[in-house]
């Protein structure tokens, strides 16, 4: 099906004058300080208070390893748990109220897996959590695990991607019978903003590099665009090196020897996010070993990458690991960096000794052993 000059024209015009439309108020309403640290208040008793949302599924047991390990470990956190079960509110999916309170008045929250509800009405949850919190940076540290056997040792890097536009805009229309269109949105403003929570994240662990990840070639504007905000914002950082690699080459490069991008911060839009994290979870073992942060304007959500698991719900099978390290970025979030090390130091050396290990590691322990380890391990 061809369209007639007069659609294609009109398509055009539609097209330019929202684009035209969202970058001005990308403009006017761009923050040039937005970098979202931890700014939540100790209270008397010396503790934090963190949001829980176990989630569904493995969701409740990987979250009680978790709150047993921090238990053990210390960690000034009280823990203050929500359910997210959706309610339908206006015939849309909607969180309740005192899970939202509580993850605004904590501004930080870890978060099991949740099951996304098929029907007409619903959306799924995490979408709706990342809406509500305006949580507009994805990260995902992929790093080898010492003592867990994969084809690639040598993995280290860190993926930041874009977590609220791009081609997750929603904003998909039928032009005429047979032929749609999808439209990828990327502003200065959600470009400037993760850009720059990406130079601070690099500054905070002490890495010397971000790669801006892009198609510019192909996309001349919308990534041409993310990647001079992005070149922009370089020069805010003198003592971080910049630079920026085409999609393709980026997946190249890291399947051949992942030591390339073992000192950098790669940050990239948001759908190659989606697809090259999972692609770095792939060469570190899977999803069960991958922590993930959403960092945002009003909290900051931590979260493993797994689903829910509904095979080995309920059996004391699942592997916490995931979820536990989600919880060590967020210790490290929120500047509570010893109780991080150490429960970091005592998760590697329970699997590097690997005698009790899950079965998804290729063990035969249950989670509740796995977690005991863990504990034991710790200084
Ligand atoms: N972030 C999230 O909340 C999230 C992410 C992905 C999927 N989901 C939801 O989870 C549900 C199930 O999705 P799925 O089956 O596609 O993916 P899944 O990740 O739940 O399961 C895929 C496979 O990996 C295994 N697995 C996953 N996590 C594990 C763990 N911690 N320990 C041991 N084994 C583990 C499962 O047993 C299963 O065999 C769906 O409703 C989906 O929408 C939620």
């Amino acid at each position: 099906m061809f369209l007639s000059r007069s659609t294609t024209a009109a398509l055009k015009a539609t097209a330019f004058s929202s684009a035209k439309t969202n970058s001005v108020r990308a403009i006017t309403t761009a923050s040039p300080t937005i970098t979202q640290a931890f700014n939540g208040q100790k209270k008397a008793n010396g503790n934090y208070t963190v949001t829980l949302i176990p989630g569904d599924g493995i969701g409740p047991e990987i979250s009680q390893s978790v709150k047993n390990i921090f238990a053990a470990a210390k960690a000034p956190i009280d823990w203050e748990e929500v359910d997210v079960t959706p309610i339908i509110k206006d015939g849309k999916t909607a969180i309740p109220q005192t899970a939202i309170d509580s993850v605004r008045a904590s501004t930080v929250a870890l978060k099991g897996p949740l099951a996304t509800p098929i029907g007409k009405g619903h959306v799924s949850l995490n979408l709706t959590l990342r809406r509500t919190f305006n949580l507009y940076a994805n990260v995902r540290p992929c790093r080898s695990i010492a003592g867990f056997k994969t084809p690639y040792e040598d993995v280290n890097t860190v993926l930041i991607r874009e977590n609220t536009e791009g081609e997750y805009s929603g904003i998909e229309h039928e032009v005429v019978d047979g032929v749609v269109q999808s439209i990828k949105l990327i502003t200065k403003e959600a470009s400037e903003r993760v850009a720059r929570y990406a130079f601070t994240y690099a500054e905070s662990v002490g890495r010397t590099r971000v790669t801006a990840v892009h198609k510019a070639n192909i996309m001349k504007l919308a990534d041409g665009l993310f990647l001079d905000v992005c070149r922009n914002v370089a020069k805010e950082f003198p003592k971080i090196n910049f630079d920026e690699v085409l999609l393709d080459r980026a997946c190249l490069h890291i399947t051949a020897d992942p030591s390339l991008y073992a000192d950098t911060v790669m940050v990239m839009p948001n759908l190659y996010g989606d697809i090259l994290s999972d692609m770095c979870a792939g060469l570190i073992g899977g999803l069960g070993l991958t922590p993930s942060g959403n960092i945002g304007r009003d909290a900051s959500i931590f979260e493993a990458v797994h689903g829910t698991a509904p095979d080995i719900a309920g059996k004391d099978k699942a592997n916490p690991t995931a979820l536990l390290l989600s919880g060590i970025m967020m210790l490290r979030h929120m500047r509570l960096t010893d109780q991080a090390a150490n429960i970091e130091q005592a998760v590697f050396k329970t699997i590097a000794e690997g005698k009790t290990l899950t079965a998804d590691l290729g063990g035969r322990s249950t989670n509740s052993e796995y977690t005991k380890a863990v504990i034991g391990n710790l200084q």
